[in-house]
Formats: structure tokens, sequence, C-alpha cells
């Protein structure tokens, strides 16, 4: 039987996934404005109408930020290491790297199987993407929904239903003892306190070596914070999440209530303080800006919050 309940939940998940086209598209219209090099991101989104000045700082600003600590973390563990990106939509993290030569033992993205069976069918219709995750010695094993390379996995799961994530993260040949990255832009919002907690508790119990970068909302509780949440509301959008996106310090409490060693957590406008200068100067003069203060109410409500349960990883920071 469908109860109303299930309608609205398919509803707001549909809502949901429309959030990865717009994070595309706004990641597409920076890109081809000069912002920063992508030369796969036109394979999943096609061109759209040109977003606002703040809008293209920010995408800058929390790309920039995960190549930095990306590229770091993979330079401390020598490569000896998997990444794991939770609600990946149509990120390109994987090509940039296959491109830069800067190889991990293992990558997987997981996201609503609504995104992956899109994803799955840009990869395999596309050369470039799929030579990436093709290797002589094994068969790329794809269906609907799933792509299993040797390295790169693509999975659909619900990452609200932990019994599913627990099967996907077997299927996916992920090693428990290796250091291990896991990546959230803009994921965990969306999901009920109680279920992120509890995904963030079983990652920390399982992955003994793990360094978790979460990128999302803060400050959602003055009035800009407000109007960032009505409007995804009116849009369907149900930020189950939000408590945890108050301060910078809930979102460090979610990782240490939850089994982490230790958690750090810095806003964007700390964040756009520790870029390297040269790029912010080069980046400042793309667009400019007519409003300095709409661009640093934009910065005081996004943060990057890094989360260890190995204390060597406190270390990868900007
Ligand atoms: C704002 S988009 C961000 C996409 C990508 N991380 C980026 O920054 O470009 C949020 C993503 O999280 C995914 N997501 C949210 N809740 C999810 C859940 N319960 N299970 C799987 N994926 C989820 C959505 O489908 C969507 O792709």
């Amino acid at each position: 039987m469908f109860r109303r309940n299930d309608v609205d939940s398919v509803g707001s998940d549909e809502a949901v996934i429309a959030t990865n086209d717009d994070a595309s598209s706004c990641k597409r219209c920076a890109v081809a404005l000069g912002y920063w090099k992508d030369r796969y991101i036109n394979y999943f989104v096609k061109a759209t109408d040109r977003k606002a000045p703040e809008i293209n700082r920010g995408y800058f600003a929390r790309t920039v930020t995960i190549k930095i600590l990306v590229d770091k973390f993979i330079e401390v563990t020598n490569g000896n290491c998997q990444i794991v990106n939770i609600g990946a939509g149509f990120d390109t993290l994987y090509w940039r790297l296959v491109e830069e030569g800067k190889s991990v033992k293992g990558f997987v993205e997981f996201d609503f199987p609504g995104v992956t069976s899109r994803k799955c069918l840009y990869i395999q219709r596309t050369k470039q993407l799929l030579q990436a995750v093709s290797d002589e010695d094994y068969d790329v094993k794809l269906n609907r929904n799933n792509l299993h390379g040797h390295t790169y996995k693509l999975t659909g799961v619900d990452l609200r239903n932990l019994t599913d994530v627990e099967a996907k993260v077997k299927e996916s040949d992920l090693q428990p003892d290796l250091p291990t990255l896991f990546l959230a832009e803009c994921v965990l919002v969306y999901m009920p306190l109680q279920k992120s907690a509890q995904l963030l508790r079983w990652i920390a119990d399982r992955f003994k070596s793990a360094l978790f970068i979460n990128y999302e909302m803060v400050n959602l509780g003055d009035r800009f914070g407000e109007v960032m949440l009505n409007n995804l509301r009116t849009r369907g959008c149900d930020l189950a999440g939000a408590d945890a996106c108050q301060t910078t310090e809930t979102q460090r409490k979610r990782f240490l209530e939850n089994g982490w060693a230790g958690a750090d957590s810095c806003d964007m406008v700390g964040i756009w303080s520790r870029l390297p200068p040269e790029e912010v100067a080069r980046v400042s003069q793309i667009e400019l800006l007519d409003e300095q203060e709409l661009l640093r109410q934009l910065f005081a409500h996004y943060a990057f919050t890094t989360a260890w349960t190995d204390h060597r990883w406190s270390e990868v920071t900007l």
C-alpha cells in the first residue's frame, strides 16, 4: 500500500536529486568562465545560463579547497588510500586524478540510483570517460545503476538505508584497514539527523584510518540562513538534517558524538583567507563583484568540516 508519507518522501527525493543538476550546472558555468579547469563536466551537463559572480566564486572556493585537501591526502598516503564520495552526483574528481596521474587503490561513488543510472549512461557513451575507468586486465561491469571498474566504482544506494550501504561497501571491495577519505558535498543536510548520525558512526567504527571532508551550510539560524532554507523548501527539498548546520560547532559535534577522534570546522570566510593568494588574485579578475557584502554573507553560510578517526589525518588542512 502507498501511504501519504511515501508520496511525500518520493517527491522530496526527486527534489533532492535535482540539487545535483543545479550543482553540476553551476560548476559548468564557473568552468566555462575560467575559474578552474575541468575537461569532463561538459559530458555530464549541458550549457546553462550564466550564474551570479558570487555563486561562481563560491563554487570556485569549494572546488579548489577539495582539490587541495584531496591532493594532500593522496600525497601523505603515497596513493596507498581509497576515496569514497557519498552523494557524488556528477562529480568529476576521479577523471581529474587520472588525468594528473594521481592513482589511488579504490575510488567509490554513491548516490541515489536515479542519479547513478544517468551517470552510468554518460560514462558508457563517452569515450573519454569510459577509458579512464577501464583497465586492460579487468572488464568493466555495468548495469542500470552501477558501474564497476577495477579502481572506479559507481553505485546506486539510498544512504539512509544502512543495511544497503553496508552491502554496497562490501561489493565495492573497500578495504577497512586502508587510509580512506570520505567526501560529502552538500549531502548530509538532506538526510534525517538520526540517519546521517548512524552512517557517520558506522564509518567511524569500520574505517579506523578515515578522514571525512564535509562541505555544507552553517549559520542557518539567522535571517540569511532562513532565506536559504525557505528557497530550498519551496522547491520541495526537505532539509531534514538542518539542525546539524546551525554553526561550525554543531558541525564538529555531529562527528565527535558519533565516534570520530577529532574534528575541525571553518566557514568559507576563513577558508577564502587561506587559499593560495595568486589563485584568489587570478579569479578576482574574472568578474567584478558589485556586492562584496553578498559574497561575505554567502561565505559565512557554508563551511568545511574535517573529521578523522586517525590523528595522522588531522594534518590534512589548508
Ligand atoms: C547538492 S547535490 C551535490 C552533488 C555533488 N556532491 C556535488 O557537490 O556536485 C546532493 C547530492 O546528494 C545526493 N543525496 C542526497 N541524499 C541522498 C541519499 N539519501 N542517498 C543517496 N544520495 C543522496 C543527491 O542525490 C545529490 O546528488
